[in-house]
């Protein structure tokens, strides 16, 4: 479980977020939505501990965020900022290695290139292992970020707009594997989504969020609908019965 308690993070005299009360249940998929400039990344960057908060706490699991040594939260939260500032003159292998860093120190053992094989297999990246990062389309080079993330192997797992920059197949396949690594393996994912309906298709729960606020948190059956959807997002949007579940409209 993550548990946010009264957290605030104040920019300047005109934007602050929070005061954030918030608890995300262990295991599953909660999705952030919202409008640009909401807080998403701002929470998801606390909660990572990459951006100190103001006041307040975060625990993740038993561990109080603030206090919990860097070298034993990378043992359980695992995050992949919306902008990723890597040198570009690292491989795609090399990149993904390390997220093995926390176990290996930079040795990697044999267990460890397999698993750095398994995730690069997994994101379609074989061929492109020993490309640099600037010689990747953009939405290579997202998946290269995405595998160094889920190569660390965490409990907690937070992923800001993975899918950016990915076509509907590669989205499609990302959301497919993190379901399943939330349910075959108990890991909790928080992922920061910007289509709605992907949200509602795979997240056990849609926690929106507008002006620094958290402004619903359901299922996605009770986030689903026609005036919660048009208030969130400032857009006029309807609600539909799809092939598979509910749909969100809007043009
Ligand atoms: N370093 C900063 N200094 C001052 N203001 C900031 C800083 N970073 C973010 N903000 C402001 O804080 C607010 C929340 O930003 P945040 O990046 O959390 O939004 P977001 O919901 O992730 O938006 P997006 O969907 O565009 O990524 C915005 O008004 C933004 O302009
Ligand atoms: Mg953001």
């Amino acid at each position: 479980m993550i548990t946010l308690t009264n957290v605030r993070k104040e920019y300047n005299s005109e934007v602050s977020i929070g005061p954030v009360n918030l608890e995300i249940p262990a295991g599953g998929i909660t999705s952030l939505v919202g409008p640009n400039g909401a807080g998403k990344s701002t929470l998801l960057t606390m909660i990572g501990r990459l951006l100190g908060m103001d006041s307040g706490d975060i625990k993740i699991a038993q561990y109080d965020v603030s206090t919990t040594k860097s070298k034993d939260l990378a043992k359980i939260l695992s995050i992949l900022r919306q902008e990723n500032h890597f040198i570009t003159k690292l491989t795609v292998r090399q990149l993904v290695g390390f997220g093995r860093f926390p176990y290996s120190q930079g040795r990697l053992t044999a267990e460890d290139e397999k698993i750095i094989s398994r995730y690069i297999d997994f994101l379609h990246l074989t061929e492109l292992e020993d490309r640099y990062l600037d010689q990747l389309s953009g939405g290579q080079r997202q998946r290269a970020y995405v595998a160094m993330v889920l190569c660390q192997e965490t409990d907690y797992v937070l992923l800001d707009e993975p899918l950016n920059n990915l076509d509907i197949a590669h989205s499609v396949q990302m959301m497919q594997h993190l379901r399943s690594a939330a349910q075959e393996f108990g890991r909790t994912i928080i992922v920061v989504l910007h289509d709605i309906n992907f949200a509602a298709r795979y997240s056990d729960f849609i926690c929106a969020v507008k002006s620094g606020e958290i402004v619903e948190f359901g299922t996605p059956e009770q986030v689903m609908q026609d005036h919660i959807l048009t208030d969130i997002f400032n857009t006029p949007v309807k609600v539909i019965e799809g092939p598979d579940g509910l749909l969100a409209c809007y043009h």
